[in-house]
């Protein structure tokens, strides 16, 4: 008891780390002068208490908190609350140009045509509109969705498709239902955070692949596999949150490849695969999964509107009871009203008339993105033009710290995401996230040079100091 309290004591002042192993048992019986057993004890007890895990074959560990990433997450992805809660300074309000924030604007929401969907519904099926749904989703719903998702190239058919409140669900339900204690699960680094803190959450052991500009490479994520016989992969196929990196058909293949001969099942979070402008590549891994493999994840957040917490998964045969039971277990159903009026914007023709505008609007800012970083962003700082989506990634030069250059910034102006955010172990200091959501035309032309010129001071000082 006694040892087990000294650790407990050293574990919440964060002595020892996230993740960080313990003493081996021997070791530390033979410090302290004491039996194994009762190390084997003190160990079970701290495991009782969900303090530590353990690794068959390996050892105990710290068991990670997730809260303080969660509460990190919640200040950057979804950042429009700054502009209230920062400051209550008017002024401040004004000036600051968000590129943090990956919501897109509120005035681009279709109100108009999602009130007329909405009223139709309450005609129409009147008290049945508030009844609880089917737990997997509203039928005719799924339906649609499936004729939507032959131009993604992908068959499924209504049962395989799950209704979800929002992607960020999808994430915890497929925690749920197949992640355990101590399974190990890959992912790209950097990537979004908010997968991130749903697997910490779930015990499990997180892996990170560097991402590439056209995907993670092969033969070290078979070396990674061959490793630690990962139960998941999480994978942004395109453009890439927060890289807006793209994988390459022949990466794309190979990973299907890797998943069935490995057996262990990919999820692939598409958040925006409608804002891919002019690649042939555009389809997602699951229209290429004859072997069933691939769970896939779409939000409707960044096309239509997050609030809605609309989203479904396509889920492999093998997992749909598991998935269904975990989605039931978490909140029975996602609203009917919501379901039952969106698939009616999908059927009246809405949806397809506001992706044009919303693509025709995304894609004027990204090219004037590229114009103005190409135009301002200082020597030595560098970034790869992503093939379309939301966002940018600038590496500061080598040795330089965006967390320190976010720290100094003169944020009333501007604001954007450090790169560490992204990661799990794997820190690239140099990182920076820019998001187009939420910014406007005006406001690229006039935070793109601010940022660049903040950029270009910081890296001037930065050198003089060394
Ligand atoms: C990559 C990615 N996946 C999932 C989500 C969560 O989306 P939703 O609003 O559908 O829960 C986000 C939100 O920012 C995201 O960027």
């Amino acid at each position: 008891m006694q040892i087990a309290n000294g650790i407990e004591d050293l574990i919440r002042k964060q002595v020892y780390e996230a993740d960080e192993k313990l003493p081996p048992i021997r070791k530390l019986a033979d410090f302290l002068g004491v039996n194994n057993v009762t190390i084997v004890k003190a160990y079970d007890l701290l495991g009782e208490k969900s303090l530590t895990y353990k690794v068959r074959g390996s050892g105990t560990y710290v068991t990670p908190k997730s809260e303080s990433l969660i509460a990190e997450i919640s200040e950057f992805d979804n950042t429009d609350h700054l502009r209230n809660t920062l400051s209550s300074n008017q002024e401040y309000r004004q000036s600051l140009i968000n590129f943090a924030s990956a919501t897109p604007r509120a005035e681009f929401f279709p109100i108009s045509d999602f009130k007329t969907v909405l009223n139709d519904v309450l005609d129409r099926d009147l008290g049945e509109a508030f009844s609880y749904q089917e737990a997997k989703g509203y039928k005719p719903l799924r339906e649609s969705i499936c004729a939507y998702l032959k131009g993604y190239k992908i068959q499924t058919e209504a049962e395989h498709v799950q209704i979800i409140s929002g992607a960020q669900q999808g994430l915890d339900i497929v925690s749920k239902s197949i992640l355990d204690h101590n399974d190990v699960v890959i992912v790209e680094a950097p990537t979004y955070s908010g997968a991130i803190a749903t697997f910490r959450s779930r015990g499990v052991k997180i892996i990170e692949i560097p991402m590439l500009v056209d995907g993670v490479s092969m033969a070290k994520l078979e070396s990674l596999i061959k490793r630690y016989k990962p139960k998941l992969m999480f994978t942004m196929t395109h453009c890439q949150n927060p890289t807006g990196y793209s994988y390459s058909m022949k990466k794309k293949q190979a990973l299907m490849t890797l998943a069935d001969q490995y057996d262990f099942y990919i999820l692939e979070d598409d958040y925006v695969s409608e804002l891919i402008y002019d690649s042939p590549n555009k389809y997602p891994l699951k229209s290429m999964d004859p072997k069933d493999r691939v769970i896939y994840l779409k939000s409707f957040s960044k096309i239509l509107m997050p609030g809605l917490r609309l989203g479904f998964m396509i889920v492999p045969n093998r997992l749909n009871q598991a998935v269904l039971n975990a989605k039931e277990a978490t909140d029975i159903s996602t609203s009917g009203l919501i379901q039952k009026a969106f698939d009616l914007y999908l059927k009246q023709g809405h949806w397809s008339k506001q992706l044009r505008y919303m693509k025709k609007i995304y894609y004027k800012k990204y090219l004037l993105m590229i114009e103005m970083l190409n135009k301002h962003l200082p020597r030595g700082a560098n970034y790869y033009i992503p093939k379309g989506g939301i966002m940018f990634w600038i590496e500061l030069p080598k040795g330089l710290s965006s967390r320190t250059f976010y720290d100094k910034l003169d944020r009333t102006k501007v604001v954007f995401v450090p790169g560490d955010m992204f990661y799990y172990n794997l820190k690239n200091e140099r990182g920076i996230r820019l998001s187009i959501a939420s910014v406007s035309e005006e406001e690229i032309r006039q935070g793109v040079p601010i940022l660049c010129q903040a950029m270009k001071n910081f890296i001037k000082k930065e050198k003089e100091l060394r």
